[in-house]
């Protein structure tokens, strides 16, 4: 299998990046408190209320994106401790790591590969939460946030070698190949090991940091882990409606072993209604302006169906 590799001497100096000085915005002591909190096996849902609180900002946006329409409770859920409640424990974590997140891949800066890189993290995000919510699916906060972090190793790639990343994009353009392979060309690390590496850093919940590592494996994920094919489609459908997250480069692809396990888990899902859901989101695209964050603007949404290869 291509996808997922590094070498020793790669990942180290990554690690060192993570640790140090970076140019990119830290985890906010209260973000690193909520994650701590998911872990720890004596916690409940109070100390994780009084946390999320201790944050206003944070905690309204979790309270608006949990009454949105996509998640089922239009306007029902009036405080943290209540959204604890109806969406679960992990689910609030996952939410408050997304949002938190989606400031974090927001730096203070004009170039485009951020704003590239936010407009293909949201499209993947909401469009992952679309067929949640088509699936009926309640682990809706886990999909939108693993949507939204499944390429952050790419970002911090980015951030940690600027020069070299902007050479894989140039180069993935012009040869029209995969930027997997030249981040192990060029770095010695590709941005699913990466992102895999920081989850694992900062302590992220697994079901956040198993979609970062293994969203371009060959092969299905071996366990636990179904909501990862989801997002493996968001990001294919993400790159075909104009959100590519390097654009010019070949989007990614979906290997036939991935799309028969989609299947297996979810009957539901085939190319017809696939098909559906891609005509039932072009009028639909403004709804996605109502989801947590800053919205990509509209693109063009594809005819084409994110076929498995
Ligand atoms: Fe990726
Ligand atoms: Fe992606």
């Amino acid at each position: 299998m291509r996808a997922n590799f590094s070498t020793t001497a790669a990942a180290s100096g990554f690690r060192d990046f993570l640790a140090a000085d970076n140019p990119l915005p830290r985890l906010s002591s209260v973000l690193q408190e909520v994650i701590a909190c998911g872990q720890d096996p004596d916690t409940n849902a109070d100390r994780l209320a009084r946390l999320v609180t201790g944050d206003a900002a944070l905690s309204a946006r979790i309270l608006k994106t949990v009454n949105a329409a996509y998640y089922g409770f239009s306007g029902e859920i009036s405080s943290i401790r209540h959204a604890i409640v109806l969406i679960g424990f992990g689910e609030v974590v996952n939410l408050a790591v997304g949002l938190a997140f989606i400031g974090i891949m927001l730096p203070d800066s004009d170039d485009t590969f951020y704003r590239h890189f936010r407009d293909h993290s949201l499209a993947t995000a909401n469009l992952a939460l679309f067929m949640a919510e088509k699936l009926a699916l309640r682990e809706r906060s886990t999909i939108f946030t693993g949507g939204l972090l499944h390429d952050l190793g790419r970002l911090l790639l980015y951030a940690w070698q600027p020069e070299t990343y902007r050479r894989i994009m140039a180069g993935s353009v012009q040869r029209q190949q995969s930027p997997l392979i030249l981040e192990h060309e060029l770095l010695g690390i590709d941005h699913p090991t990466a992102g895999s590496l920081a989850g694992t850093y900062w302590h992220l919940p697994e079901s956040l940091t198993a979609p970062m590592g293994t969203h371009h494996a060959l092969l299905p994920e071996p366990c636990g882990f179904p909501l990862t094919g989801l997002i493996r489609l968001a990001d294919i459908i993400a790159a075909r409606a104009g959100y590519p997250a390097i654009p010019g480069a070949p989007p990614p692809r979906l290997p036939s072993a991935v799309w028969t396990h989609l299947q297996r888990t979810w009957p539901h899902i085939s190319r017809d209604r696939l098909k559906l859901w891609q005509e039932e989101l072009r009028p639909g695209i403004d709804q996605l302006k109502e989801l947590p964050g800053q919205a990509p603007s509209p693109g063009r949404i594809p005819h084409d169906n994110p076929e498995p290869h």
